[in-house]
């Protein structure tokens, strides 16, 4: 780990984060912005690059492609996982496409080189007719890319000098290890094309201000007690509860699992004192243990879910900079993966995860064909959210439209993320990025603008 000691000098930001409260347009669009993101930030981040059951068994692996960087990541004979460069050492043909097994090892498709399921190459063709200085062992093996496990996810990093993957991903590692996100499986894999800046797509799903409009369904009459005091029978904030956690369940597929949903309509009638506030929190309590205990009693791995409420750390999302969220609610969660694919264009996955007895989990997830984000199959919260972000991608480019104006309070985080994508792109050292990657990789929700220590 080299992180202190070079020399850095901060590069020029264009159209960088002055006020921390706006956000110039051309951060979404301008090319040689993008650029720099390209060569300065997406080169020198832990990147998810596959959950693990993607690669459940020996010898299995996947391609994980960022730009125009392709990784093999790889399930090893010792069940760990590595990862290597997509690139032959002959002529730099890709060895893989997509994902598969690799019985015995990879051969390259165009004249034959070889490599074992460790990367180290096992054959030349006519090796007699290279001259020895391009046939030397250790420079015919598959680059090697470092890669992590956590969380039930490989993670690579494309700078070898970057720190390890976990201080770079704290404190969302340790409270994410409390949710157990490690036992989590897939459920359903989603991937949607979106016709925006990687940066936009992210800050849609960043904030609590925009569910009031844009989701309107998810406000629902009756769901906390009255401020003035009035009286109201806790009967009716227990549906409206369970009326919420139905609406998201359907609209987010699974984000609310619908296991958990019919479990607290199986408590809407326990008896509870008719103090609104504290039949709420009896309720609450209620419904965590009953659904603890049921993925207990089948053997599924769960943390306990009033235990994470007493820690403080059972809020709903999970950062993790620059392209990962977890969203845990109660036993199960969503996931979310953010990618370039051009200075206007992003691909985001959505997995639904859930939690299984071992031994019965689901098979081995099929990657999603993309669907375009007006696309009819989608739930009706994703739908919302996704018809918005292109009209916002277009209206930036509006001549009399120069900033975003953000609220310090409500939309803090995407200020707090925008100032450390800057951070990446003036090449600061780790040394420096490290104290605001930690005060961005945490819930993004109602995060006011933070002093992130650049
Ligand atoms: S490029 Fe791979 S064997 Fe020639
Ligand atoms: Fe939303």
């Amino acid at each position: 780990m080299a992180i202190v000691g070079q020399n850095w000098s901060a590069l020029p930001v264009p159209y960088a984060i002055e006020l921390p409260d706006r956000v110039r347009k051309e951060r979404y669009f301008d090319p040689d912005f993008y650029q720099m993101e390209v060569e300065l930030l997406w080169p020198r981040v832990w990147q998810m690059a596959c959950r693990l059951e993607e690669i459940p068994q020996r010898r299995d692996f996947v391609e994980y492609e960022v730009l125009d960087q392709s990784i093999v990541v790889l399930r090893t004979d010792d069940m760990g996982v590595r990862a290597f460069q997509n690139a032959c050492r002959h002529r730099g043909v890709r060895i893989v496409e997509g994902r598969g097994t690799c019985e015995s090892g990879f051969t390259c498709p165009f004249h034959g080189w070889c490599y074992g399921p460790d990367g180290r190459n096992t054959f030349v063709p006519q090796a007699r007719t290279f001259a020895e200085h391009n046939l030397q062992p250790e420079d015919i093996n598959l680059t090697p890319v470092r890669c992590e496990v956590w969380g039930g996810c490989a993670w690579i990093n494309l700078d070898d000098d970057a720190p390890p993957l976990r201080p770079c991903i704290e404190p969302f590692a340790t409270i994410q290890d409390a949710w157990k996100v490690e036992s989590l499986r897939t459920e359903r894999w989603y991937a949607c094309r979106l016709p925006v800046n990687w940066k936009l797509a992210e800050e849609a799903f960043v904030e609590m201000y925009h569910v009031v409009e844009t989701h309107p369904q998810l406000v629902i009459p009756g769901r906390y007690p009255p401020r003035d005091g009035r009286a109201i029978d806790p009967r009716t904030l227990i549906d409206a509860e369970i009326h919420y956690l139905r609406t998201m369940s359907e609209g987010m597929d699974g984000m609310v699992h619908a296991n958990d949903v019919r479990i607290a309509e199986g408590l809407r009638d326990i008896e509870l004192p008719a103090d609104p506030t504290l039949a709420m929190s009896i309720w609450q309590r209620q419904l965590n243990d009953a659904v603890v205990s049921w993925h207990r009693a089948a053997g599924s791995d769960v943390p306990d879910l009033n235990d994470l409420e007493a820690q403080g750390i059972n809020e709903p999302m999970g950062y993790c900079f620059p392209h990962y969220f977890v969203l845990p609610m109660y036993s199960a969660a969503s996931s979310y993966r953010f990618r370039p694919l051009g200075p206007e264009e992003t691909l985001m996955e959505i997995w639904s995860l859930a939690r299984f007895p071992e031994g019965r989990e689901p098979e081995k997830p099929t990657p999603p064909e993309p669907w375009e984000c007006d696309d009819p199959r989608w739930p009706p919260i994703p739908t919302q959210d996704f018809s918005n972000l292109p009209r916002q991608q277009r209206g930036l480019h509006a001549r009399g439209f120069q900033y975003m104006r953000l609220s310090e309070r409500a939309e803090g985080h995407i200020s707090n993320f925008e100032r450390t994508v800057d951070g990446f792109v003036a090449g600061l050292p780790y040394e420096r990025l490290l104290p605001a990657l930690e005060s961005i990789n945490l819930n993004p929700l109602d995060r006011p603008v933070v002093d992130i220590d650049l």
